[in-house]
């Protein structure tokens, strides 16, 4: 009875955020690691790449961003002219935070010949210090557009020893790491491998060198999507944050998607409700802002990463 009653209030606070967002003129963009009910009000699902994509390109005054903070915030300097709500501005990345623009600053100090290769999970000011951003879906494409030798990496870690296997140039990664992909071990992988010997592992480029050497693809959010429609395998093994299991179960009723450990868990990814997002967009708050001094050179090094394809 108290699911029927919850199903109820669901539908109505959708028909709710149907209606106000048709008033106010929003797109409402969602991350695959959202949980289900924020994923079906979605316009557009989908990776950082393709939603920094949209942010730009979108022809709505208000977006509605159902993710972390720093893709809101990305979406705030791609479109500076827009309104960029975050329905809980609490929500963050702590990898993001791994990095600051101080520390960056002596970094590139003391590799005066590097270029910054900055993850979009970071903040404005971490990207206005750095020459072009990149996604887990672009990393190596960008790692490899670069004319210089030696790159900084900021802030994960694990993002940059991946890429540093498909580059002859130097990365120095910073010392950032994602907690819920990186705390998943190798031992889980294995084990869930024996426990599904038919299964096919596909796992996030956050996940540790140890992990990764297990894997079969190595693939961003989307390119697991793309992955799961395309693989004429039934069983797969999913290393990443248990949102995507979500959507791709819901997508592929035909298919089993594994979940090899109960580490993968973002507890941010989890923290905007229907009730976030009514109470946005009728206060049209909170509102996330960039200055322009920084803005400027985040949107620099932002625009720079949507000029190189995704490749994974
Ligand atoms: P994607 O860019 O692959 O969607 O990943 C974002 C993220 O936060 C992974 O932890
Ligand atoms: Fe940040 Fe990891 Fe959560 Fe992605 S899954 S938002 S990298 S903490």
């Amino acid at each position: 009875m108290e699911m029927e009653i919850g199903k109820a209030g669901r539908r109505d606070l959708a028909r709710e955020i149907e209606r106000l967002k048709r008033e106010r003129g929003a797109t409402i963009l969602v991350h695959n690691y959202q949980p289900p009910e924020i994923q079906a009000i979605a316009d557009m699902l989908g990776d950082s790449f393709d939603l920094s994509r949209r942010a730009a390109t979108t022809d709505a005054e208000l977006i509605v961003f159902c993710g972390v903070h720093f893709m809101a915030e990305s979406a705030a300097v791609l479109a500076p002219e827009k309104t960029v709500l975050l329905p809980r501005p609490d929500a963050g990345c702590p990898m993001a935070d791994m990095a600051t623009a101080p520390a960056l600053r002596d970094l590139k100090r003391r590799h005066p010949r590097a270029a910054v290769v900055c993850y979009v999970n970071s903040s404005a000011e971490v990207k206005a210090e750095s020459d072009v951003c990149c996604t887990s879906a672009n990393a190596v494409q960008v790692v490899n557009s670069m004319a210089e030798d030696e790159l900084l990496f900021v802030p994960d870690r694990n993002l940059a020893l991946y890429a540093q296997r498909f580059t002859s140039k130097r990365i120095v990664p910073w010392n950032g790491y994602c907690p819920i992909h990186h705390r998943f071990t190798a031992d889980e992988l294995r084990a869930a491998r024996e426990a599904h010997p038919g299964a096919v592992v596909v796992v996030h480029p956050e996940c540790t060198p140890d992990v990764i050497d297990l894997a079969d693809e190595v693939l961003s959010t989307s390119g697991m999507i793309r992955f799961a429609a395309e693989a004429p395998v039934r069983e797969i093994i999913v290393g990443t944050e248990e949102g995507m299991l979500q959507r791709l179960r819901r997508e592929f009723p035909d298919k089993e998607f594994i979940l090899p450990s109960d580490c993968l868990l973002c507890v941010n990814m989890k923290k905007i409700g229907l009730e976030d997002v009514v109470a946005s967009l009728r206060s049209v708050q909170p509102v996330i802002s960039v200055p322009e001094e920084i803005a400027s050179g985040a949107r620099r090094a932002l625009e720079r990463m949507l000029t190189v394809p995704r490749n994974i």
